[in-house]
């Protein structure tokens, strides 16, 4: 096992009806901003229910963030912050949301241009506002992590930055507020929460058990819940089970002592930038390409992954390594979600532009052995035709 730090001062209430806890969580003098995204919330009564918890306390609203929250879109919030002199945010949405008020509660209280903070992917920051998260969409794991991706919408970057300031005071993860997800979202949420996994699990032993069986049955979880999460109508245990195992695959703790490789995660970001494919879209895409191309670096987890998961113990090496990646495969597919860069319109002709912005975002050696460069970026592009 490698050596490490794990620190999480994140507080979670989780089940049905806790709401509520809001009034013990915000300061009774604060001066709050709920920040939200577009109208899901409002529609389905997860504001109003938070405007009673939050009671008589002084509070401000600023809605609008988009999915792929941007600078732009932020920089009026964080004018708002200064000019209302607001002293705690909440964030009430998905990781657009979680994360674009990361990225003001920083930005608030940054001296100099706070593209800065993102520019020096958060060594910068040196404080920030504290935060607290009522959690609508289970995908990215930001309720419970330090971390934040911002698109600066100018010039199509999509970058992101992580600082123990940022993590969430509190979250409150309340299953049944996910009820009103299109099945869309829930496909997306299922497979970021397993590519989550993934970039930290399928790289190379180091003998880390805790973290691989930890990995292993997140994983599991996942596949088990997953088509009935996306297909059958909402239920209550299975929403649970998505919240909690997609909070526990990006909270630092399987994270802990192992290689790490997000290589899928950093080659994706440049399909939303310049395509708009939702963030779970482009893992979905990538992920089985880059596991294809990459074989012989992961051979040991592959093979523990293709067992352990999957249960296949037939066949030579090679055929359970490729068995395995084709189930990853159609489990995305099952979900709804296409795999195909051609599902989603784009061509060899686009390819060269990809690969272009990965080169100006210095995306030049990536993945657990920093062995990921351009040209084999270039390969996943292509294979995932
Ligand atoms: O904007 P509204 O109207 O609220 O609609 C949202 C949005 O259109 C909707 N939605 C959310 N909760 C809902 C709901 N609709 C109905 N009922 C509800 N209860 O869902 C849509 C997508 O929301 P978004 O927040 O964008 O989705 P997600 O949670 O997947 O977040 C994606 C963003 O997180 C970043 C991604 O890059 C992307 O920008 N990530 C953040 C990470 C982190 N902080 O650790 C890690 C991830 O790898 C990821 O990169
Ligand atoms: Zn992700």
């Amino acid at each position: 096992m490698l050596n490490f730090t794990f620190h999480n001062p994140t507080r979670i209430v989780f089940g049905q009806g806790t709401m509520a806890a809001l009034d013990q969580h915000v300061p009774l003098d604060a001066r709050v901003l709920v920040l939200y995204g577009g109208q899901s919330a409002e529609r389905n009564g997860t504001l109003g229910e938070v405007r009673t918890a939050l009671g008589q306390r002084t509070c401000f609203e600023f809605g609008g963030i988009e999915p792929n929250p941007t600078f732009e879109t932020l920089m009026e919030a964080v004018m708002l912050v200064r000019a209302e002199r607001i002293d705690f945010l909440l964030a009430v949405g998905g990781g657009s949301v979680i994360d674009g008020s990361k990225f003001v509660a920083a930005a608030a209280q940054f001296e100099g241009d706070p593209w800065q903070i993102l520019s020096s992917v958060g060594s910068a920051v040196q404080r920030a506002l504290p935060l607290g998260v009522v959690l609508t969409l289970s995908a990215t794991g930001s309720e419970m992590n330090a971390a934040a991706v911002v698109t600066r919408r100018a010039t199509q970057t999509k970058a992101f930055f992580h600082s123990p300031w940022v993590f969430p005071q509190f979250s409150i993860l309340d299953p049944t507020k996910t009820y009103t997800l299109p099945a869309r979202q829930l496909a997306n949420g299922v497979v970021d929460a397993f590519t989550h996994v993934m970039e930290q699990y399928l790289t190379y032993p180091v003998d880390a058990r805790v973290q691989d069986r930890f990995a292993e049955g997140l994983l599991q979880t996942l596949i088990e819940i997953g088509p009935k999460v996306v297909h059958e109508p909402a239920d209550y245990d299975s929403r649970a089970n998505l919240m909690w195992a997609a909070a526990m695959a990006l909270n630092g703790l399987i994270a802990s002592g192992v290689p790490q490789d997000w290589a899928t995660h950093l080659v994706g970001h440049e399909l939303t930038a310049l395509h708009g494919l939702d963030h779970a879209q482009t893992l979905a895409v990538l992920l089985p390409s880059m596991l294809d191309l990459r074989r012989e670096a992961k051979r040991g987890k592959l093979l523990q992954y293709a067992e352990r998961v999957w249960h296949l113990t037939e066949g030579s090496e090679e055929d359970r390594i490729e068995q395995a990646i084709l189930k990853t495969r159609a489990f995305f597919e099952r979900l709804g979600i296409g795999t195909r860069l051609s599902d989603y319109g784009i061509g060899e002709q686009d390819i060269d532009a990809l690969v272009a912005a990965l080169q100006a975002h210095g995306m030049v050696g990536l993945g657990e052995q920093g062995d990921v460069t351009l040209a084999l970026s270039r390969q996943v592009y292509l294979a995932s035709l």
